[in-house]
């Protein structure tokens, strides 16, 4: 079964084409297409996301990223010229309802329903939140539109279900309950556990700064390009490469030994701020050891709270990710302590060009809905920035 997915939550434009196969706990997937398109270089001059450029981007590039997926995935056919007629009266009111807020979009989407034919998928997928509303609102109802006109059925995804299937997108081996999931990414920091399949309890978030914020804001202190996080690691590395030795001072290791799974983040980044400051002269060789001494601290309170909550509820399968586990220096050492105290737990992260956003990740938790039909009406379905996978 062939699954389209759409994802528009942040800065990535990005369309992916998946065929599922099989059910939890044995799916199988193959990637036909993976399309991401970022806008980081619009933004970076901004410093971070401007919700109302990444609104009009992702407005302007769905329809081209959305055509090469197709192209990618085999799909992208011409209509016969005697089909290629316009679109019903009906069909145009409605689509022209559904995209009357993206004028350019509905322009595009006319043009590309009339010349290509409807593909071989069984559902549309989308991102429905959490995010920058107006983003999300773009990929919604490019779904809506797509659902409608190629009458197929629509499921909406929470992109932190996403983040947290990624890992399935490559691995072949039996997914085994329950799950703990750690999830890092730039907006949400947080402990899940899944003790039946789909289901979702929180164990623990960040009571401030998520860990990809705080990566991006200590960048922003010590002048590196946007976006940061993965500046930091790269700087972190080159300590450890040119054998700089540790800081003098430690930064602390926020709520590392509080009795509960929560995180905070801010009060490291300030610490980095007041350090900076005291620093005479911030030369290359002080920002990587600061750059590795932050990034150990994040490692550091993660890993505990991850071991506290692997005592506390004996997962079977540990799970990873979000865009933060992009950061190889926190796979190695996450992998190093689990082999070593829980050889038995399954380590899953997912591959590196899916720890970032992107739609396959979406198409996969997209495959499990729609086996389970959880469709919604095209003509209710909102957007919604704020929604959350577990209470
Ligand atoms: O999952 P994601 O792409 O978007 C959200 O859902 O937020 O995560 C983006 C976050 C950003 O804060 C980015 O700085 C961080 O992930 N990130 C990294 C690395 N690559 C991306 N943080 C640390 N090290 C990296 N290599
Ligand atoms: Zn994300």
């Amino acid at each position: 079964m062939n699954i389209l997915a759409i994802e528009t939550s942040c800065d990535e434009t990005a369309v992916s084409i998946i065929a599922g196969s099989g059910d939890f706990p044995e799916p199988e997937f193959k990637t036909l297409a993976h399309i991401v398109s970022s806008q980081v270089k619009l933004h970076a001059e901004f410093g971070g996301v401007v919700p109302m450029l990444a609104k009009r981007e992702h407005a302007r590039n769905l329809i081209p990223v959305l055509q090469q997926a197709l192209d990618q995935a085999g799909s992208l056919e011409k209509k016969p010229e005697t089909e290629s007629e316009k679109v019903s009266p009906e069909l145009q009111n409605k689509l022209e309802r559904i995209l009357e807020r993206e004028p350019e979009l509905l322009q595009h989407f006319l043009t590309f329903i009339t010349q290509f034919s409807k593909p071989n998928i069984a559902a549309v997928s989308v991102t429905r939140g959490p995010g920058l509303e107006p983003a999300l609102w773009v990929g919604v109802n490019l779904a809506r539109a797509l659902a409608l006109a190629w009458e197929l059925p629509i499921v909406p995804v929470d992109h932190m279900e996403g983040h947290l299937l990624s890992p399935l997108a490559n691995y072949h081996t039996k997914l085994e309950l329950p799950v703990l999931a750690l999830l890092i990414s730039g907006g949400h920091t947080e402990l899940v556990l899944m003790k039946s399949w789909l289901k979702y309890e929180k164990l623990g978030q960040t009571r401030d700064d998520a860990v990809g914020e705080a990566f991006d804001k200590v960048a922003r202190i010590l002048d590196l390009p946007y976006p940061g996080g993965p500046e930091i690691g790269k700087l972190a590395a080159q300590a450890d490469q040119d054998n700089l030795p540790d800081l003098d001072e430690k930064l602390p290791r926020p709520m590392l030994n509080s009795d509960n799974l929560d995180f905070s983040f801010s009060g490291l980044k300030t610490a980095v701020l007041y350090l900076v400051k005291k620093i005479a002269k911030l030369d290359e060789a002080k920002k990587q050891q600061i750059a590795r001494e932050f990034q150990q601290a994040v490692i550091e309170v993660l890993i505990s709270k991850t071991v506290k909550a692997i005592h506390a509820h004996q997962p079977k399968t540990l799970v990873i990710a979000g865009g933060v586990v992009a950061n190889q220096e926190l796979v190695k050492q996450f992998k190093t302590k689990i082999s070593q105290d829980f050889p038995d737990l399954n380590l899953l992260t997912p591959e590196f060009k899916l720890a970032t956003d992107n739609a396959t990740m979406i198409a996969i938790a997209g495959y499990f809905h729609t086996i389970k039909k959880d469709f919604a009406d095209p003509d209710l379905l909102t957007a919604n920035g704020n929604l959350t996978l577990a209470v």
